[in-house]
């Protein structure tokens, strides 16, 4: 049977400068621009096979082993856009194989644990919409393909690119200018570094698509966060980006997590996504920077209580040192093992008990966008290994 088949791997990435609130909820429109650090695919990334044939009835997906079907909107929209463009590619040549007609089988797997915590829709709809652009051979820009990841779910343009990216929020009704460019590649700025704690907590969070609607409709002062705080934000960010200004890049991303989880609480009903720990964590990251001088330290927090704290390779001994020395019984330090002899002691008074709220540590930095690989998750008959 002829069977066409591509693979692509794509990253996590963590906004620094958050997107919350959607102006079009089926277009994935955001009422902000937003900023991210692209992390590390050694680390954190979603393998996605796609595999095409004239045999194939119907679409299907299966993720991380299972057999989940098409079942979201969000998906369809992702595959519609994405079988629209190669369509368009058949009429203009009528010697390509007519691939947008076949039925499209989607096998994708995270290199992480579900379980750790971490939303891995971005990375998930970036790998989707990448995997399916190469086995279509589409020739649009990745700005291009990230409006087709934004449909699957808004953080997820930001994935399409490496190093330092903005999603411009646009102003078109149809979406056509809302879409993920690079600020900078990883080789501009490569000291960058992140740890994950990964909070533990017993509680369903409130989805990022409920929560964000909610906030949009009961919260006064998310007017004011989107009106004066982002844009101006957002070029500010840009710039110390661009001037790889750790002191104004860390400074924006805490006071953006902490105005992000401020519209949280002023929404009805309030939304909490911060727990005990992760108030620990940001009390601790203050004390060092405080000890300091100077910002060594950032943390942000998404829709969930993980912390993210980004620091430079430079300060690594003494960032890693102080969280080591409150966070040594979690597992994750493995990587680090013949670096800890340089990590430098703290003597930050800290809650002994806190690392009890934490389940694990991830250790990484930033990275590129989307890879193309040989590795493939579907056997020739297109069907998951
Ligand atoms: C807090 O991209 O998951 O992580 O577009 O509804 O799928 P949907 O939302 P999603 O929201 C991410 C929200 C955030 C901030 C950010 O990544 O910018």
């Amino acid at each position: 049977m002829s069977i066409f088949t591509a693979s692509a791997t794509a990253p996590v990435n963590i906004a620094t400068l958050k997107y919350w609130g959607k102006r079009d909820k089926t277009l994935n429109l955001p009422t902000n621009s937003s900023i991210s650090v692209t992390l590390d695919q050694n680390d954190l990334r979603t393998l996605t096979s796609a595999a095409t044939s004239p045999d194939f009835k119907s679409d299907n997906l299966w993720l991380n082993g299972k057999e989940e079907g098409i079942k979201g909107e969000r998906t369809i929209a992702c595959l519609r856009d994405l079988k629209k463009l190669r369509k368009e590619l058949e009429d203009q040549n009528p010697s390509l194989p007519k691939l947008s007609e076949w039925g499209l089988h989607i096998v994708s797997e995270n290199n992480f644990p579900t379980a750790a915590g971490l939303a891995s829709s971005a990375a998930g709809f970036a790998a989707l919409v990448s995997a399916i652009a190469k086995l279509y051979e589409l020739p649009q820009s990745m700005s291009e393909i990230s409006k087709i990841a934004r449909k699957g779910s808004g953080s997820a343009c930001r994935s399409l690119f490496g190093g330092y990216v903005a999603w411009e929020m646009g102003d078109k009704e149809d979406g056509s200018d809302s879409k993920a460019v690079e600020v900078a590649p990883v080789d501009h700025w490569p000291s960058m570094k992140a740890a994950i704690l990964v909070v533990s907590d017993d509680k369903k969070d409130t989805p990022s698509t409920t929560g964000m609607q909610s906030t949009v409709a009961t919260s006064d002062l998310f007017q004011y966060r989107i009106k004066e705080v982002v844009p101006k934000r957002f070029e500010d960010m840009k710039k110390a980006i661009q001037d790889r200004d750790f002191e104004v890049f860390g400074d924006l991303t805490m006071k953006d997590s902490n105005s992000f989880h401020a519209v949280c609480l002023d929404s009805v009903p309030p939304i909490f996504y911060l727990n005990d720990t992760s108030k620990k964590i940001i009390k601790l990251i203050h004390k060092l920077n405080e000890q300091e001088g100077k910002i060594v330290a950032a943390y942000t927090f998404d829709a969930g209580p993980n912390a993210v704290v980004y620091y430079e390779e430079q300060n690594e001994n003494k960032v890693l040192g102080l969280i080591h020395k409150y966070f040594s019984k979690v597992p994750g330090w493995e990587k680090v093992t013949e670096k800890k002899s340089q990590f430098i002691d703290s003597n930050i008074e800290f809650d002994t008990d806190a690392y009890k709220g934490v389940s694990r540590i991830i250790l990484t930095g930033i990275g590129p966008g989307p890879q193309s690989t040989d590795q493939s998750l579907v056997n020739d008959k297109g069907l998951p290994k």
